[in-house]
């Protein structure tokens, strides 16, 4: 296993590109189960989630291939539906693979992902529209299994907009019979890509981007040609990175509209930002001002960016209070931001944050993704010594060679062995 090692105290300065978003990357792999023939995907990300999804559409039946840095999925000559517990146990999205196996093979086996770290995360969503549209549904030793001839259009309203149950339900719709309509949908941009993708495979898709999404279903789809939109994380990711350290950078391969909410905030903390079509410019501020943020279903807040901005507030003048609203247990970093240093009260949904002059390195553990990034941005700003940050499998879950990114800004940030 790796942990990372950072020596805080450097200013980031410099420019930075995006990778492709790991989030949209995901239901785009999944979706190549659809139509056969040869997909062609530019800008997926090199991340172990891909990796993971990869394993599991080998396993069914899928070929891969990587051609100047684009991935080829084809999925002909499919064998299996299932998706086996040992791969999906790693990988909570994989049940993205149950809409389009369903649509496709009309039967699908997926494992029933457990809770996790930052909540229960239930799919009950999932199948409750996949039951609304005629699959026939059941749970077994583990496993969701379901089964459908030929799913039927419906009208879904979600109870919570959520953002993969309205991937696999878009994706099961695409093929379905008559006309399904989406209510209180997620409007994320990972959303909006994964539309655009099935429109370039003849899916007939209208309203992503809002809360109503209109699908009707067509005879069949073929392979298309797609390219992944940046990663609004990554790239959020970067911006606090550049107000926490006063650094001032340039971040390349990004859309700035995507993140209106963190520009805002940041902002409002001090920092001076510039957004080009596909760029942002920021300088952090000499004093971090103290912000409020509440998560929100997009273009709120995003939870996926909560406990980065949790580390800037750690050093922010005053306090500040953050409220995580769509995940019931995403303030596992605050233990560790405290062992470095950081005066956090949790209650319930909220935490209280009281900014501190400085923050002092110490070893941390990652426990999920986004807390692995904040204790990294952390680490940033931490005097004295070294901070080391230990499960970092988290960490390439979901960013692309982020100490290599880092150290292209100037910080002094580096991977061992343990
Ligand atoms: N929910 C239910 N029932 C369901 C589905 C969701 O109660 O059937 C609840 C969840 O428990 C949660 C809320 O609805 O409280 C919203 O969850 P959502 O379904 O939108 O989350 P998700 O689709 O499982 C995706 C991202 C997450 C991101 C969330 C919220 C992917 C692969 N994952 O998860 O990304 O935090 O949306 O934006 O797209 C990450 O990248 O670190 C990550 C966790």
């Amino acid at each position: 296993m790796d942990k990372i090692i950072i020596k805080g105290g450097k200013p980031l300065s410099g420019m930075v590109n995006i990778s492709g978003a790991k989030n949209a990357a995901l239901p785009i792999i999944a979706a190549c189960l659809l139509a056969g023939g040869w997909h062609r995907l530019k800008r997926i990300p090199q991340l172990r989630d891909i990796r993971t999804i990869k394993s599991i559409m080998s396993e069914l039946g899928t070929d891969f291939r990587e051609e100047d840095g684009e991935l080829e999925v084809n999925s002909d000559n499919l064998k299996s539906y299932k998706a086996p517990y040992e791969l999906v146990k790693t990988m909570r999205a994989s049940i993205l693979l149950l809409g389009p196996l369903l649509a496709r093979c009309g039967k699908a086996k997926i494992s029933l992902p457990g809770g996790c770290a930052i909540g229960a995360r239930p799919v009950n969503l999932h199948l409750k529209a996949l039951v609304a549209m005629g699959a026939d549904i059941y749970l077994d030793h583990g496993y969701i299994n379901a089964e459908a001839n030929r799913l039927a259009g419906a009208e879904i309203f979600f109870d919570i907009p959520t953002v993969t149950g309205t991937e696999n339900i878009m994706m099961a719709a695409v093929t379905a019979r008559g006309r399904t309509v989406l209510r209180n949908a997620a409007n994320e941009p990972e959303v909006g890509d994964l539309a655009r993708m099935l429109r370039a495979m003849g899916a007939d898709i209208e309203g992503d981007g809002t809360d109503t999404i209109v699908i009707n279903g067509v005879d069949g789809l073929k392979a298309c040609q797609h390219e992944i939109i940046p990663d609004r994380i990554e790239a959020g990711t970067f911006m606090i990175g550049a107000a926490i350290t006063g650094g001032n950078i340039k971040i390349d391969g990004c859309q700035p509209g995507h993140l209106t909410s963190l520009i805002e905030k940041l902002r409002l903390a001090g920092a001076q930002i510039d957004t080009g079509d596909e760029s942002i410019r920021i300088q952090g501020p000499a004093h971090i001002e103290s912000v409020d943020i509440k998560t929100m279903p997009y273009p709120g807040f995003p939870t996926d960016l909560q406990a980065q901005f949790m580390s800037l507030m750690a050093v922010a003048d005053g306090w500040s209070m953050i409220r995580e609203t769509i995940f019931e247990n995403r303030f596992i970093h605050v233990s560790e931001l405290r062992r470095m240093g950081a005066d956090i009260e949790i209650n319930g949904s909220q935490a209280l944050i009281k900014g501190k002059d400085r923050l002092f390195s110490a070893p941390v553990m990652a426990t999920d993704l986004r807390a692995s990034a904040s204790l990294v941005l952390a680490g940033l700003v931490a005097e004295e010594g070294r901070t080391e940050v230990h499960r970092i499998y988290h960490l390439d879950r979901g960013y692309e060679a982020i100490e290599e990114k880092f150290r292209g800004l100037g910080a002094t940030i580096w991977r061992e062995r343990e």
